[in-house]
């Protein structure tokens, strides 16, 4: 919102005269009133996106005036004007919801940096205020979290059942199934909806440093520590704690977070007190995390308690039924953040999707529709347009491999002059040979029959290669 309209109420004509002139001047739409019951018919009539007010006025004063605009129009930014500068007047303007007052006699320029201020403060209010209703309507269910699959049916109706129910989460899937955005939808959804969501990544953090993010510290707690530091617990307090990558906590601060969990209290690192925390706990990892307990990387206590109600995402190739469904939705998405009017798949291209085995998972998926919206000049975007899909899904590693080996082939092939080559494909050939057979045989201790096995070739041959490349056979591989 940006101020446009603008009402000034005042029963001294000269200030009415000289704030029109300037405010009109700067291309503002002003109304003028002559005392409060005038401004409060103006107001019935205009919706105005500042008013500024004399605090002293005959009939209706300018604090009564500022209680019907906060209740009736609250949306209007009023800056009070007053005569005395005492701190009562501007302590009861603020209190009674100005955004600012001047004392007369004022400089116009004081009054031109505060509705300078206004506008930004209205505008980030507008903003946030269309944020909220954007998160609200994006984590709605069912809206961003896109899948009408039947395992997606079973999540959603489990997220409706514990969404307000208190208990903790554990989220679990591959990476980019979508860990994140299910466990801000719990959020969004709870009645802790309007306090904080936060996250902590456990893997993104050193694992010194992890104990201070969650609990935080007291001034002079170690060296370095030269302010107070909140923890996530206590940023988090009244709404929603997200540990992701909860595999990757190191044991010891497991232990303590079990404790905090049980007895829903911190201490900071290096204070005395305890502080209560109210914090609903989700947790997400993409390990198995049975196989971290069973190998005592993750304590079986703490994995009970996280896991009170665990939510299991499937892989998308699991879900394939709705590939198409996310694959429109992440289309419309690139296509409103370029601008682009029309483009669409071919069916050969769904089909593709639907048989790919999206190791990414959804994320993949987002990113390689991005990708080729921005890439393809056609509307309608075919397998070709997709050629990190159509290319031997399954040997992924050995396509790497090959684009390595080109790369360098290229580079030092340019130092030489090909056309007076006459063994250049034996030359190659043996350079990568060599290096092969010789990471098997080491790989075998020197097991010629095992190492002609795992390459496939014939004993023999390996003999005859081994002898022709002059490779040297350590035994026992030492
Ligand atoms: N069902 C879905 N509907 C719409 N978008 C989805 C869905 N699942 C995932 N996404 C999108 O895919 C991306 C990855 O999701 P998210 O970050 O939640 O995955 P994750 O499981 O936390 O991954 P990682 O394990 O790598 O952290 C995000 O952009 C998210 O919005
Ligand atoms: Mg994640």
């Amino acid at each position: 919102m940006t101020i446009q309209r603008i009402l000034v109420a005042d029963d001294e004509e000269s200030i009415r005269w000289v704030l029109s002139k300037s405010l009109k001047k700067q291309g503002f739409d002003v109304d003028l009133a002559e005392d409060g019951s005038q401004a409060s018919s103006m107001a019935q009539q205009h919706k105005y996106d500042l008013a500024i007010l004399d605090i002293k006025m005959p009939g209706i004063n300018g604090l009564e005036l500022l209680k019907q605009f906060r209740t009736n129009y609250p949306e209007t930014i009023i800056i009070i004007m007053t005569a005395e500068a005492t701190m009562q007047h501007a302590v009861l303007a603020i209190k009674n919801g100005a955004y600012d007052y001047l004392t007369k006699p004022f400089d116009l320029t004081a009054l031109d940096a505060i509705i300078v201020k206004a506008e930004k403060a209205a505008e980030l209010t507008g903003e946030i205020g269309h944020l909220k209703e954007e998160l609200q309507d994006h984590y709605s269910f069912g809206r961003s979290i896109i899948g009408n699959s039947q395992p997606m049916q079973e999540i959603y109706k489990t997220l409706g059942r514990i969404a307000n129910a208190d208990v903790t989460v554990l989220v679990t899937g591959e990476s980019g199934t979508g860990k994140e955005l299910v466990a801000r939808a719990i959020h969004v959804n709870s009645s802790r909806v309007s306090k904080p969501f936060i996250a902590l990544n456990c893997a993104a953090i050193p694992h010194e440093l992890l104990e201070t993010e969650l609990f935080g510290h007291e001034r002079g707690a170690f060296t370095g520590a030269t302010e107070r530091k909140t923890g996530k617990f206590e940023q988090a307090d009244g709404g929603t704690l997200f540990l992701d990558e909860i595999g990757d906590m190191p044991l010891e601060l497991q232990a303590k977070l079990l404790r905090v969990l049980q007895e829903k209290e911190i201490t900071r690192t290096g204070g005395n007190h305890t502080i209560q925390v109210n914090v609903r706990i989700v947790a997400a990892t993409n390990q198995d995390i049975t196989t971290l307990v069973r190998e005592k990387k993750f304590r079986e206590d703490l994995f009970y308690r996280l896991n009170v109600v665990p939510i299991k995402l499937p892989a998308l190739r699991d879900r394939c039924d709705d590939i198409p469904l996310l694959a429109d939705f992440f289309l419309q998405k690139s296509r409103q953040d370029l601008g682009i009017d029309t483009m669409e798949f071919s069916p050969e291209t769904l089909n593709l999707f639907k048989s790919y085995g999206w190791p990414g998972n959804v994320r993949e998926l987002e990113n390689t529709i991005k990708r080729a919206t921005l890439l393809s000049p056609d509307q309608v975007l075919t397998p070709t347009d997709f050629p990190d899909l159509t290319s031997n899904n399954h040997k992924k590693q050995d396509e790497s491999l090959e684009k390595l080996v080109a790369r360098k082939l290229e580079n030092s092939l340019a130092q030489m002059n090909l056309q007076e080559m006459n063994n250049l494909y034996e030359m190659v050939l043996h350079q990568v040979e060599r290096p092969l057979i010789n990471i098997v045989l080491k790989n075998t201790r020197g097991n010629q029959i095992k190492t002609a096995e795992v390459l496939g070739i014939n004993r023999n041959t390996l003999r005859k290669k081994i002898k022709i490349l002059n490779i040297k056979v350590k035994r026992g591989g030492e």
